[in-house]
């Protein structure tokens, strides 16, 4: 009896407090990070960004003031610090403010060195305070004492010394790229929330993504979540906007362009609504794009964002310039309120041009944006589920902010099955009339009325004078 009282008496039945990762939206889908005292496992292939991970988990730790310690049996100081330094995370920083250590070990010779690398941890975890600590990776410790031993120095010392510290420890883990989901390892089954980082290439291009594998008391709806390694950032996870973030049309706040026809075709376009361009092969869809824009950033002002995948910044700005003059706007005034962004759709994945217009919205945070040539990137990456996982959470994301939007998708216009068509609220189809002077316009959808309207407009709004 005795006994069990006392065993009663040092169950600690408070909820653990919560040690954020610092991996935004990770940490959100943890309902706020892990238990502070666990060990997070991050297994995966070289290059899937494990380091990065386990870099960030200190670097979130030494910004709230916790002291972390970084152990590499891999990697050497100079180049970690360099490379994090590329990913927007200066180490010396913290090293010199107290922060940090990293302690490498490379090799690992002995058991020896091992042991007085977890003692000098153990010490730091109680006479220093270090609350995060890495350990990259425990493969190299399985590699050179096999797993036994490995298994030994791990837990029953240092996990389980670290974890009375209420110390939360990083354990990397090398796997191959691909193995069996029935091989599951021991450090699996040592650690409380497990998370592999992988990648696969798509169409010749690299898609990083994550998997959570194992966590304890959080149901997490997600099994496969697609991330870019980027500066600052450093992890930056494509998690879906949740519907009930995303905001009805508000029509309290209705934009006109004031060019006759248009205004008259549109009646007016609602704050934060999308509009999709559909036009013909053969109409200049820049032209097409820049009409309402340019109007609406003289009248309500910027910042606007447009973006080709197909134009050079420098030909848009010209077509910027002469659109301008020819609506008689003030030239330098517009250029001033608008960014233009290149994105070359051939040199990164659909989640990496996702992630980048994700961000460029999140740091301009535009009222307008205006992008150029959605069919472009369906033809380079022709996997409609990827186009659409992509870009309809960019266009949702815009829905939620407020920033209304306008695309353009060139197309025959007689295949109406345009991809994703329903995530707009206003559809344009354009086409070239017999009439090689005028253009028909045909507004298939549009929150403000119900029925198609339809109207013919001389090409030469559109066109440059003297083009
Ligand atoms: N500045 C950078 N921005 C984005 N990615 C980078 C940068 N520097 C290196 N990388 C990429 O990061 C990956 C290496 O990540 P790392 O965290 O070291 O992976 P791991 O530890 O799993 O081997 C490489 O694939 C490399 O292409
Ligand atoms: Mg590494």
């Amino acid at each position: 009896m005795i006994e069990e009282d006392l065993l009663l008496s040092t169950i600690d039945t408070r909820e653990p407090s919560l040690c954020p990762l610092g991996i935004k939206r990770l940490d959100d889908l943890l309902g706020g990070g892990v238990p502070c005292g666990s060990t997070i496992l991050v297994e995966g292939p070289p290059g899937s960004g494990k380091t990065s991970f386990a870099a960030k988990f200190i670097y979130e730790g030494a910004r709230r003031g916790e002291k972390g310690v970084y152990v590499s049996f891999v990697e050497g100081k100079y180049s970690f610090y360099s490379f994090m330094k590329s990913l927007g995370m200066d180490f010396y920083d913290l090293e010199r403010k107290g922060l940090v250590t990293f302690i490498e070990a490379i090799p690992l010779h002995n058991e020896e060195a091992a042991r007085l690398i977890i003692e000098r941890v153990l010490m730091m975890a109680l006479e220093e305070g270090v609350k995060r600590v890495v350990i990259d990776s425990v493969t190299v410790l399985i590699q050179t004492f096999g797993l036994e031993k490995a298994r030994e120095l791990l837990t029953t010392t240092l996990l389980r010394e670290l974890k009375r510290a209420g110390v939360t420890t990083l354990l990397i883990s090398e796997k191959p790229r691909s193995y069996t989901e029935s091989e599951v390892s021991v450090e699996e089954y040592i650690a409380d929330t497990v998370i592999e980082l992988n990648y696969r290439l798509e169409y010749g291009k690299i898609v990083r993504y994550m998997r959570i594998l194992k966590v304890r008391g959080v149901s997490i709806p997600l099994s496969e979540i697609t991330f870019t390694l980027r500066k600052d950032v450093v992890i930056d996870l494509a998690v879906p906007i949740v519907p009930h973030e995303i905001p009805a049309i508000d029509t309290s706040t209705i934009y006109k362009t004031d060019i006759g026809e248009i205004d008259k075709l549109l009646t007016g376009i609602p704050r934060g609504s999308q509009t999709l361009i559909i036009t013909e092969p053969g109409i200049n869809s820049l032209d097409l794009l820049l009409v309402p824009l340019i109007p609406l950033v003289a009248r309500y002002g910027g910042p606007a964002i447009i973006r080709s995948y197909v134009r050079a910044p420098e030909e848009i700005k010209r077509v910027i310039t002469q659109t301008a003059r020819r609506l008689g706007l003030n030239i330098e005034q517009i250029l001033d309120e608008i960014v233009i962004s290149a994105i070359n759709p051939v040199s990164q994945s659909l989640h990496e041009i996702a992630a980048e217009n994700a961000r460029i919205d999140s740091t301009v945070k535009p009222r307008f944006v205006a992008i150029h040539s959605l069919n472009t990137l369906l033809e380079l990456y022709p996997n409609i589920n990827v186009y659409l996982g992509s870009h309809l959470n960019n266009v949702l994301l815009r829905r939620k902010h407020g920033i209304t939007g306008f695309y353009t998708f060139s197309a025959n216009p007689k295949i109406k099955d345009i991809p994703g068509i329903d995530i707009y609220d206003i559809v344009a189809l354009v086409r070239t009339t017999k009439n090689e002077e005028e253009y028909e316009i045909e507004v298939l959808r549009h929150p403000l009325y119900a029925f198609p309207k339809r109207t013919i407009v001389k090409r030469g709004l559109f066109k440059p004078k003297g083009v």
